[in-house]
């Protein structure tokens, strides 16, 4: 069986007048590099197969039960091969994907290697580059050995930072003379938040007066949190630049949660909130890692509860990135806190005393998507990209994800799905921007789309469909939705697409 997006002889993406959507592969440079994205969790399953133990996520939806799970999820595990031959027919010459650290090194630093998950990455790796696609790869993506949760309250305990170093060296030795584009950790700033402040992650402790906890504490956890993964990250770099960089190349970068604010009015109270927004989310992982502390809003504001670094984490952990990953979706307005009185979350000083919304006088940012705090706003891309270049001095960015999931979640008609034009549209007007800002000279050198297929979306489990293939949840097969199609013609610079 396999289902073809049909377009009744037409192209139904020409959408005459709207210029943005006639970009071109041709508008970005020769070297910019163009892929897909997916990771471990949401796609992998075989989930206790060949020595892998469980994850926090496999733990967590488990117990607490997350409605649809990862256990089978894509069955990548199986399916990789195919996969990768639809990446090739697709056209694209990257790869995101991330190493599942409970296939690797099951029982933490502590156990053994697990040889069946090397040899399952090396074939993943291996097979990428026979067929010309780079991979980049991501070494935490939200998910780790439960164990290391049950031993140390994983990333709450400055034990996890050596963890984590153990298990970056394993993918450097056995991976490293192939992979010449590392990613620490995946969303560092949502990964802290959704974990330990609204607590819908595992290990789902909260430090918000509501949220769906199993635990309650205070709001140091996230700050505590963040600080292990910054340090982590810190040590796990220097490892690579140290010992193995030399000898292969290759970068090492992280990849950030980069939602765009923008003022709620043109005042400047909420011009600083929107300052704020930005140093409370992207500059609490950035800042460090580039300039070796965290911003000064947040000394500011939250004073002694912010750790802080002794003068040689300081050191290493100034200019230690490589690259700066940005994850863009959406654009969201800052409201001031400070001066105006909020009633929400936003009033807590671990936000920056700032409201996020996403209205403005009963009118929303943008089109809805399948994700409630998602909004289609393309004009983001840029602004986004404009903010990170001059506050980090053009280091090189990369998009690590962009994508569309469709606020149609319950639909259930086949063709519907994969009949995406909206995706085609998203996609074409957010790249419509980001060359523009390439064009007033940001260092960016590629570009994801999230995701290659249809996985499981965490709390939304399979109804919230990012994929350019839709995947048969009976079946697994894979099915090129009409934004497969597009992604492909304009890979090959097909300009009379839309
Ligand atoms: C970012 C995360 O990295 C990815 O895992 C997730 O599926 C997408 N956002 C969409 O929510």
């Amino acid at each position: 069986l396999v289902l073809e997006a049909s377009n009744n002889g037409h192209r139904p993406f020409k959408m005459e007048g709207n210029e943005e959507l006639h970009i071109k592969r041709s508008d970005f440079p020769d070297g910019f590099l163009f892929g897909a994205a997916t990771s471990s969790y949401q796609v992998e399953g075989a989930y206790l197969e060949d020595g892998k133990s469980l994850s926090n996520w496999d733990a967590f939806c488990h117990s607490v039960g997350c409605g649809e799970n990862g256990d089978v999820a894509d069955d990548h595990y199986h399916l990789f091969l195919e996969d990768i031959d639809m990446m090739h027919s697709l056209g694209i010459k990257a790869y995101r994907f991330s190493i599942s650290w409970a296939r690797i090194l099951p029982r933490g630093k502590s156990g053994e290697v697990n040889t069946a998950g090397i040899t399952f990455y090396n074939e993943i790796i291996d097979n990428l580059i026979l067929k010309g696609i780079e991979p980049f790869v991501t070494m935490h993506h939200f998910d780790f050995p439960q164990e290391l949760e049950v031993k140390y309250g994983s990333w709450l305990n400055p034990e996890m930072q050596e963890e984590f170093v153990v298990f970056t060296e394993s993918c450097y030795k056995y991976f490293g003379d192939r992979v010449k584009y590392w990613i620490t950790i995946n969303e560092p700033n949502l990964f802290t938040k959704e974990a330990y402040e609204s607590g819908v992650f595992p290990p789902a402790r909260c430090s918000e007066p509501f949220g769906n906890c199993l635990t309650g504490n205070s709001d140091v956890e996230p700050l505590i949190v963040m600080h292990n993964m910054l340090l982590a990250n810190g040590k796990a770099t220097k490892l690579y630049h140290d010992s193995y960089q030399p000898k292969h190349g290759g970068s090492i970068g992280i990849v950030v949660s980069c939602l765009m604010y923008e003022p709620l009015t043109n005042t400047d109270l909420d011009r600083k909130a929107a300052e704020r927004a930005f140093a409370f989310d992207i500059g609490w992982v950035l800042d460090p890692l580039i300039y070796g502390d965290y911003p000064e809003e947040m000394h500011k504001y939250l004073g002694s509860r912010l750790p802080s670094f002794s003068l040689e984490e300081k050191n290493l952990l100034k200019n230690s990135i490589d690259f700066i990953g940005i994850n863009h979706y959406s654009t969201l307005y800052a409201k001031d806190c400070i001066n105006s009185s909020c009633s929400s979350i936003g009033a807590r000083a671990i936000q920056g005393f700032v409201d996020i919304t996403e209205e403005r006088d009963g009118v929303l940012i943008g089109e809805r998507t399948g994700l409630e705090e998602l909004f289609v706003v393309p004009r983001g891309m840029e602004e986004i990209v404009n903010h990170i270049k001059i506050r980090y001095n053009n280091k090189p960015m990369f998009i690590t994800e962009n994508g569309y999931s469709s606020p149609d979640v319950y639909e259930e008609r086949v063709d519907k799905i994969l009949n995406d034009v909206k995706r085609i549209e998203f996609h074409s007007k957010y790249l419509a921007f980001l060359a523009k800002s390439l064009r007033n000279g940001a260092d960016v050198r590629g570009y994801f789309v999230w995701s290659l297929m249809d996985g499981y979306e965490w709390l939304q489990g399979y109804d919230v469909r990012f994929g350019l293939y839709y995947v048969d949840r009976e079946t697994l097969i894979r099915s090129p939705k009409l934004s497969a199609k597009w992604y492909k013609e304009f890979l090959m610079n097909k300009s009379d697409l839309i």
